[in-house]
């Protein structure tokens, strides 16, 4: 496993060169580069993106991007986009962990979506894409112009090579891969699989701490960043591009990651999950899990998310005379749900990691038959919920299947009936 380096601290100005002398000093773009790079600005907000808000990065590379050219459609592949054109369900659903493919494929053939909401069209909602792959891409470049890449491993070791630099992951942690910025990623392992976010709407950032104060949650110094690295000299090379719902491919006669020097704050990074700081009641009752969330992407409505990605980690539950599996549950944001490793706390059988569940807005959920008739029974000592890491991407919209994972055999027909067994008990 390649020991990288890497800087750290979330949303920072970075700056970093592969080359010394490869990074202006006093000002970003000299007419003349000392080392004959090409000078390009990508702005993953809108110029006049408030100070906080605005993120940029300014590259100097050998070639520019307006070096890929020639685009032609590219429709070998099981990547869709919002509107979907299927029923957006007002049911519980799950589906078991899907099987390895049985070719082996690299990270964009094995790419494959499982649902999406809001329109990709208007920078609203998310997708959530499944990949399982085996060999690396080689010659292959990827990038998406319609929304940043939220990677969740569920396992193996996978090396991202990004213009930015490389990031290397593994099960607990994260990578974000901002929208447009190219990469491959690489199987380090025999074999790796894992969730994708692909988040349509405002980068992701941290949520506000309020009363919590300046520490806590994710802290901002866990959040890594790459060194500059880039690929040079003359091959043949094919870059796919995803805009507007489409895929497009083109080929060229260099490494699109061909970038020497950066400074900016819109950037590859990763994050080990093992690193957030859990909040929790030390005195009664189980909080709302938005305690819980690492990232946020807002929308236009205050408090009101177009993405929360919140996890589940290991963490103490210690809650005096309260029912300490979640609560029962009806929500006007929609929940979809997967497991990294071990078990949710509100479900003993049938949720397992590779596996995901959805409840859209108002579809009532919560623990299982059986985790009722234990949390309402189990002696309330301090309880270590250990060797577990589930997470919810939690939105505004409401999440559409695509007609494969609508039909897909892994949906488990029967998931409702989880609750089957909650009767009565009322004793007036
Ligand atoms: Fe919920």
């Amino acid at each position: 496993m390649p020991d990288l380096e890497y800087l750290s601290g979330f949303d920072n100005e970075h700056q970093t060169e592969a080359v010394a002398g490869a990074l202006p000093i006093g000002q970003f773009s000299p007419q003349r580069h000392p080392l004959g790079l090409y000078t390009e600005q990508l702005s993953t907000t809108a110029f006049t993106a408030p100070g906080h808000l605005n993120r940029r990065t300014w590259c100097y590379r050998i070639q520019p991007s307006v070096s890929q050219s020639g685009f032609k459609p590219w429709n070998n592949h099981r990547i869709e986009s919002a509107p979907i054109s299927e029923i957006c369900p007002h049911q519980p659903l799950r589906w078991s962990p899907y099987p390895g493919p049985t070719e082996v494929l690299d990270f964009v053939d094995s790419l494959h979506t499982i649902v999406a909401n809001g329109d990709v069209k208007t920078q609203t909602g998310l997708a959530v894409h499944l990949y399982h792959c085996s060999k690396a891409m080689g010659a292959r470049y990827f990038y998406t112009a319609d929304g940043e890449l939220l990677f969740v491993p569920v396992a193996g070791q996978m090396l991202i090579n990004t213009e930015l630099g490389k990031l290397l992951i593994e099960p607990g942690e994260i990578a974000v891969i901002p929208r447009g910025i190219k990469f491959k990623a690489d199987p380090i392992t025999s074999s790796c699989n894992g969730y994708i976010c692909e988040n349509y709407g405002a980068p992701l950032t941290l949520p506000e701490r309020g009363p919590v104060g300046a520490n806590g949650f994710a802290n901002q110094r866990d959040f890594q960043y790459p060194v500059a690295a880039f690929e040079a000299g003359s091959n043949q090379v094919e870059l796919i591009a995803k805009y507007s719902g489409e895929l497009y491919f083109a080929t060229m006669d260099h490494s699109p990651l061909n970038v020497v020097a950066w400074t900016g704050n819109s950037a590859p990074y990763k994050y080990n999950l093992s690193r957030f700081n859990a909040m929790n009641s030390v005195s009664f009752d189980h909080p709302d899990p938005s305690i819980f969330t690492v990232l946020t992407s807002p929308s236009a409505l205050p408090g009101i998310a177009n993405l929360d990605f919140v996890i589940f980690p290991p963490r103490w539950s210690v809650a005096e005379h309260t029912f300490r599996p979640p609560w029962y549950h009806r929500n006007v944001m929609s929940e979809f749900m997967g497991l990294v490793t071990g078990q949710y706390d509100a479900k003993k059988a049938g949720f397992e990691p590779g596996g995901m569940s959805l409840h859209n807005s108002m579809t009532p959920h919560g623990p299982e038959s059986a985790v009722f008739e234990s949390g309402t029974s189990a002696e309330l000592k301090p309880e270590k919920i250990d060797n577990t890491l589930a997470f919810m991407f939690e939105s505004r919209y409401g999440f559409v299947p695509t007609s494969s994972a609508a039909n897909s055999p892994q949906l488990q027909p029967d998931y409702d009936q989880c609750w089957a067994g909650l009767e009565p008990h009322f004793n007036r």
